[in-house]
């Protein structure tokens, strides 16, 4: 490599890792830690990145997508931004045991830096070619120790346990009894989980009672989706068909609605409703949704591609997921829109409802868009708990119970 390009790379790094800690100073709450900063400035990603250009490989929100099938991302090698967080959350010190499951070979190498030479390494991905790619790159590198092993991570990877952190980094639907088990008593497990179709990253600790985990963190982020034993797609109806055009509505498990009626709803009786609340553009959203997936029986994900909002079937929303209630017993729905306020850089919230009580469900998801205004705006978000799904619902502590295959997950925001 030319001296320039080392001055490239480097520089990149360094204001990669700058935007990075302004970004943790600017949300406040969770200053970067020393540690893993000083990892990010020392691991030259680009080396994980092969022949893209310094300004993508250091790029601190871009994941750089490694494999795809059938325009479905199957692998990539994470943003730095959630990278930084994750292992913020985590905590890691030397000498401690780590299990990584999804590799690209950037994370792996980061975790080398904050366990040190004391501490142990695995790094596990479902996929043989992923685990070859992070291996040339490792060497390229020249990190040695992480152990690389084809597993599915469902199962962890018990012959390497216990592990004092175990990092998740694809997106999981439930938290499987194999990293419970492996995971050592005083031990953290970071998952970026799908709670009512939305993904965050929990960082959970298990109190005293068996099976029972706490959030201590809840990051919004975005991973591809986990393959093998712990794979789930959420059902997804389309409301309409015609390719490059569809409407879907992605649903929690459990009773499915009356599609046809919705199918329906979709072409027919318009109703508007404002909320007066509004946010910035550079604003996150994402205690807003948690808030409506929690509070909102009737909650669903409406999908869309482009051509929909082309024809004018639908507002233009969020293609891969608009928070929308639907009213089961009035066959009908409504979503989230957004309007300029005139001469300022802010939007104001609405919904439009579709359906014969369209007038009714769009008001509803506006009133719970005014609760979470007035009540949890700025506030510290839900109180999350995980449960083994063995727990009887009566011992459940109130809040909204997501049941799943192996666990309940018990939001509640009233803390
Ligand atoms: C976002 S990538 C991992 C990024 C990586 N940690 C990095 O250093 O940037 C997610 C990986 O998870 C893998 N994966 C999917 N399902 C899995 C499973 N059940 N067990 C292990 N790996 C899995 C995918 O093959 C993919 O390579």
């Amino acid at each position: 490599m030319s001296a320039t390009s080392t001055t490239d790379t480097t520089r990149a790094r360094e204001a990669m890792v700058d935007a990075i800690v302004a970004d943790h100073t600017r949300l406040g709450q969770r200053s970067l830690s020393w540690a893993v900063e000083q990892a990010l400035r020392t691991v030259p990603r680009h080396t994980f990145l092969p022949g893209l250009p310094s300004a993508e490989a250091y790029d601190h929100e871009q994941a750089v997508v490694t494999k795809e099938e059938n325009g479905l991302a199957l692998s990539s090698v994470s943003a730095p931004s959630i990278i930084a967080t994750m292992l913020h959350r985590a905590d890691l010190h030397p000498g401690q045991r780590v299990l990584e499951i999804g590799s690209g070979g950037y994370n792996a190498a980061l975790i080398r830096e904050l366990v040190g030479p004391t501490g142990q390494v695995t790094s596990i991905d479902i996929d043989p070619d992923v685990i070859a790619r992070a291996a040339q790159c490792l060497a390229d590198a020249a990190v040695e120790s992480v152990h690389l092993a084809v597993a599915d991570g469902e199962h962890g990877f018990a012959v390497r346990a216990p592990f004092d952190r175990i990092i998740v980094t694809v997106g999981a639907w439930d938290l499987s009894p194999a990293w419970d088990a492996q995971l050592a008593p005083d031990g953290r497990l970071v998952v970026p989980m799908r709670v009512r179709g939305l993904t965050r990253c929990l960082t959970l600790e298990r109190t005293a009672a068996y099976g029972h985990w706490r959030a201590l963190a809840v990051d919004p982020c975005g991973f591809v989706r986990m393959q093998g034993a712990g794979e789930h797609w959420e059902p997804m109806p389309l409301l309409h068909e015609p390719d490059g055009a569809q409407v879907g509505l992605r649903l929690e498990d459990g009773p499915r609605p009356d599609i046809d009626a919705l199918c329906t709803a979709l072409n027919t009786d318009l109703a508007e409703a404002w909320s007066g609340v509004t946010v910035g553009a550079e604003e996150a959203t994402d205690g807003l949704d948690l808030f409506l997936a929690s509070a909102a029986d009737g909650w669903a994900l409406l999908t869309a591609q482009r051509g929909a909002i082309q024809a004018g079937l639908i507002r233009p929303i969020v293609l891969t997921g608009t928070p929308a209630l639907v009213d089961t017993a009035g066959a009908s729905f409504a979503y989230r829109i957004l309007r300029r306020i005139p001469g300022q850089e802010r939007w104001e919230f609405g919904a439009v409802g579709q359906g014969p009580h369209a007038t009714r469900v769009a008001q509803q998801l506006t009133d719970l868009i005014s609760r979470w205004d007035g009540d949890h705006r700025g506030g510290p978000g839900p109180h999350i708990e995980l449960f083994p799904a063995s727990t009887p619902a009566a011992d459940l502590p109130p809040g909204r119970v997501v049941t799943k295959r192996h666990t309940h997950t018990v939001l509640n925001w009233d803390r």
